[in-house]
């Protein structure tokens, strides 16, 4: 996601906290954060560059038109070390916060809960489980609306904006409304699945719902330099709100497990 899908997972997870989540989150997000998630949802991207091994951190890629998803088969980067890939990166950083309570413990723990909860985002969105030749449909270049973009973008940025500039006012907080309420009431049933998970986290589950998105919602219909308009925003605008929804509940009940 772009900054807003990250800034929406971040808040309407951090609305959902135990109160033992909830202190231990204050306690490690730095001073000038002033305790809001959200304004570092997006570090891990920023850091990219100074922090070279994280850049695969943020994806993985499947077999082209398979639409399924294996840990082994998928989970490695592009030298084919093995758990390289966002999925395996969330295991790692869910292990890491797992020491929070550890006084020898030698991680530094801010950044690994800045880690997991970007990618806790990341891996919601279906193109961050794409296609390997395509990467993640960077390479597919499309029109949305007028503006040349590629498909990858679309879902990362445009869709969210322009339902932004559509339905909210340009204002992100009132997507995060929406959304929140959807969740208390239209999803509420659901939203108790979306939680289910029998370890402390499951990237496998989201990783898996994500390429089936992926061929189902974002590559169907798609073709170099189609022209994407109302037809396309109006029909995937639901599933990057279920997907931006499930990140943020994923991303609280993680949390709520770590920490107890
Ligand atoms: N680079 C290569 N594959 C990618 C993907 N699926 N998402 C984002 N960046 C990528
Ligand atoms: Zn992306
Ligand atoms: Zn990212």
């Amino acid at each position: 996601w772009g900054i807003d899908g990250h800034l929406i997972v971040c808040k309407l997870a951090q609305a959902r906290l135990s109160e033992a989540a909830e202190d231990a989150v204050s306690q490690l997000l730095p001073a000038y954060a002033e305790n809001d998630l959200g304004s570092l949802c997006s570090w891990a991207d920023r850091v990219k560059f100074r922090y070279h091994w994280s850049s695969p951190l943020h994806y993985l890629n499947t077999p082209d038109n398979l639409c399924n998803y294996q840990y082994n088969r998928d989970c490695k980067d592009e030298d084919g070390i093995q758990d390289r890939c966002v999925a395996g990166a969330i295991n790692n950083y869910t292990t890491q916060l797992l020491s929070y309570r550890d006084t020898s413990s030698t991680y530094n723990l801010t950044e690994a809960l800045l880690f997991l909860s970007h990618f806790m985002g990341d891996i919601h969105q279906p193109l961050h489980v794409g296609f390997t030749s395509d990467k993640g449909a960077n390479t597919i270049d499309v029109h949305w609306y007028k503006r040349k973009t590629n498909l990858h973008h679309v879902w990362d940025n445009s869709i969210i904006e322009t339902a932004e500039e559509t339905f909210y006012n340009t204002e992100v907080d009132e997507l995060i409304s929406a959304l929140d309420k959807n969740i208390t009431t239209v999803w509420s049933h659901q939203a108790k699945a979306w939680e289910a998970c029998r370890k402390t986290s499951c990237p496998d589950v989201y990783a898996s719902e994500g390429i089936k998105a992926a061929c189902d919602w974002a590559y169907k219909g798609v073709e170099e330099d189609s022209v994407l308009g109302d037809d396309y925003f109006l029909s995937r605008r639901p599933v990057v709100n279920l997907r931006l929804a499930q990140g943020g509940v994923r991303l609280a009940a993680t949390l709520n497990r770590i920490f107890g």
